[in-house]
C-alpha cells in the first residue's frame, strides 16, 4: 500500500526531457464512430496499445473501445436516437454509462442497480433517444478505476439544430495516466492512499491519448473546443494564455456565454465545458496552454502553435454564440425543504463510525474492507447503494450537499442535471445546470431538480477511487 507512482510529478516535459529523441508531435483528431447499414453502432472494449507518449517510446497497452483512446466519436443530432451494441473483449464483466445523458434507467449502465454487468464475450444492446444536445461522454461502471484508468472512455456529441458558426468544432478528451518509463501503465489499482486522499492522480497529462505538445490553428479563427475530463481523480484548470475563451456550455447544458474568471476553466473529473475561442494571435505565433488547478504543481499542457499562413480573416467572426436550452423541466422554487447529503470521511477527515451493509461498523474496520467515506453516515456498496431519499415522479427535489471532508469532490447524479442555486449560503451569480459539481473542502452546495425520470439513479463521486470507498448513494424516482 501507498506505494508512489514511478514518477512522482505530473510533468510531461520532465518524463519527456530525460530521454533523448522524443520529439514534439502534434494533437490529433478523436475519429468518429461509424454504424452500420442499420444505424447501430458497435462498440468493442478490448485490449489495445496505442502510442500514448510518443514515438520515441514503446507502445502503452491498454483497454480501449474499437482499439483507440478516447473511443470513437459517436455524433448526433439532437432527437436523435442512439443505438450502441457494446460487446466486452475484456476479462472483467463490464458496462457502457452515457454521462450526462437523460436516459431511461434501464441503458444508465450501473450493473445491480440498472442491468446485469456484461461478462466477457457477451454483449449488451444500448439504444435511446437523445432530448438534449451536447458534449457528453462514455464509460464503463464497473470497476471504473481501473477500466477507466486502463483507457475506457469515449466522447458522445449531440449536435444543436443550430450550433454558433465556427471554423473549427473540435473535442478535447483530457486525461491523466500513472506511467512508467517504459510506457506501461502503473497497475497498483485500487490503492488505500489514493482511495482516502485525493484519488488516483496520474503522472503523464493526455490529449486525445497521447501527450500531445501541440494544437495547430490559424490566425482568426473562431474555435469550439469541447473540453472533456476524463481523469479518475485529477481536476483541470487550463488558461490559454492571451486568448479569451467563452463558456457556452457546461456539462452539455447551455449557460449564458462568460467569460471565466482569469479566463481558467476548471473542470472536475467528469466534467466538460464547450468553449468559443477567437484566435487572436498572429501568424507564426507560440502561446502556452496551462494547467495550474494544483497551485504547486502548475504545467504546461500544451502549446498552440499559429500557422505561418495569413490570417484566415480580417475581422474575426462576431456572431451568436448563446445556445438555445434543453428541454429540461422548470423546478417548483416554492419547495422549501433542502434534504442535506452530509459527505464525510477520508484522510485527516475524522469520521469514527458509520454504516456498511446494514451493520455499524468502525472506520479501522471499514478501512480494512477498502471503505473510507460515507454519505449521511452510511458507506455504500459502489453500484447498488440504497436509495437515500424517494421521489413521486414530477415532483422537485433540493438538496444540500455538505462537503465535511478535507478534500474536493465532484458530486455526480445520474439521470438528470440539476441547478446549482448556492454555495455556502451565497446564491449563484448565473443559471448552471449541471450533472456533476465540484464541492470544495468544507463546502455546502445547494442544488434543485425536477425528479422526472423514473428509476434508481446513482449519485456519487467522480473521484472514483473515492466512488469505490464508498461515496456513493441512490435517489429513487417512482
Ligand atoms: Cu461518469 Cu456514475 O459516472
Ligand atoms: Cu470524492
Amino acid at each position: 500500500m501507498d506505494r508512489r507512482p514511478a514518477l512522482s510529478r505530473l510533468s510531461r516535459r520532465s518524463l519527456l526531457l530525460g530521454f533523448a529523441g522524443a520529439g514534439l508531435y502534434a494533437a490529433l483528431p478523436v475519429p468518429m464512430a461509424v454504424a452500420a447499414g442499420d444505424g447501430v453502432v458497435r462498440l468493442k472494449a478490448g485490449p489495445a496499445a496505442i502510442d500514448l507518449m510518443g514515438s520515441a517510446y514503446p507502445k502503452t497497452p491498454v483497454w480501449a473501445y474499437g482499439g483507440q483512446v478516447p473511443g470513437p466519436e459517436l455524433r448526433y443530432r439532437q432527437g436523435e436516437r442512439l443505438a450502441v451494441t457494446f460487446e466486452n473483449g475484456i476479462d472483467q464483466p463490464s458496462t457502457i454509462h452515457w454521462h450526462g445523458l437523460r436516459v431511461p434507467n434501464a441503458m444508465d449502465g450501473v450493473p445491480g442497480l440498472t442491468q446485469a454487468a456484461v461478462e466477457p464475450g457477451e454483449t449488451f444492446h444500448y439504444a435511446f433517444d437523445l432530448p438534449d444536445a451536447g458534449t457528453f461522454w462514455y464509460h464503463p461502471h464497473v470497476k471504473s478505476s481501473e477500466q477507466i484508468g486502463r483507457g475506457l472512455y469515449g466522447p458522445l456529441i449531440v449536435e444543436e439544430a443550430e450550433p454558433p458558426v465556427v471554423d473549427r468544432d473540435v473535442t478535447w478528451v483530457l486525461d491523466d495516466w500513472r506511467v512508467g518509463e517504459d510506457a506501461r501503465i502503473d497497475e497498483s489499482f485500487h490503492q488505500m492512499h489514493d482511495m482516502s486522499h485525493g484519488g488516483r492522480l496520474g503522472n503523464l497529462a493526455s490529449l486525445n491519448g497521447a501527450s500531445s505538445e501541440q494544437f495547430a490553428v490559424r490566425a482568426g479563427e473562431r474555435l469550439r473546443i469541447r473540453l472533456i475530463n476524463a481523469a479518475n481523480a485529477r481536476s483541470f484548470a487550463l488558461s490559454f494564455a492571451s486568448h479569451a475563451p467563452q463558456v457556452i456550455a457546461l456539462d452539455g447544458q447551455p449557460v449564458i456565454p462568460f467569460a471565466p474568471a482569469g479566463g481558467r476553466v476548471v473542470l472536475g473529473s467528469g466534467q466538460r465545458a464547450d468553449l468559443i475561442i477567437d484566435m487572436t494571435g498572429n501568424p507564426g505565433d507560440k502561446f502556452a496552454v496551462t494547467d495550474d488547478y494544483y497551485a504547486r504543481s502548475p504545467y504546461r499542457f500544451l502549446s498552440l502553435e499559429y500557422a505561418a499562413q495569413a490570417p484566415l480573416r480580417e475581422q474575426l467572426l462576431d456572431g451568436p454564440i448563446a445556445l438555445k436550452k434543453n428541454p429540461i423541466a422548470v423546478p417548483d422554487y416554492q419547495v422549501a425543504a433542502s434534504a442535506p447529503v452530509v459527505i464525510s470521511g477520508g484522510a485527516m477527515g475524522g469520521l469514527r463510525q458509520a454504516s456498511f451493509r446494514g451493520q455499524e461498523m468502525s472506520i479501522r474496520d471499514l478501512v480494512g474492507l477498502g471503505k473510507v467515506w460515507a454519505i449521511n453516515g452510511i458507506v455504500a456498496d459502489p453500484s447498488n447503494p440504497e436509495p437515500l431519499l424517494t421521489y413521486k415522479a414530477g415532483t422537485t427535489a433540493r438538496l444540500t450537499f455538505k462537503n465535511q471532508t478535507a478534500w474536493p469532490h465532484p458530486i455526480h447524479l445520474h439521470g438528470h442535471v440539476f441547478q446549482i442555486l448556492a454555495r455556502n449560503g451565497i446564491k449563484a451569480e448565473r443559471e448552471i445546470w449541471s450533472d456533476t459539481v465540484m464541492l470544495d473542502a468544507e463546502e455546502e452546495v445547494e442544488v434543485i431538480f425536477v425528479a422526472d425520470n423514473p428509476g434508481d439513479w446513482l449519485l456519487h463521486c467522480h473521484i472514483l477511487e473515492h466512488h469505490e470507498a464508498g461515496m456513493a448513494t441512490s435517489l429513487r424516482v417512482g
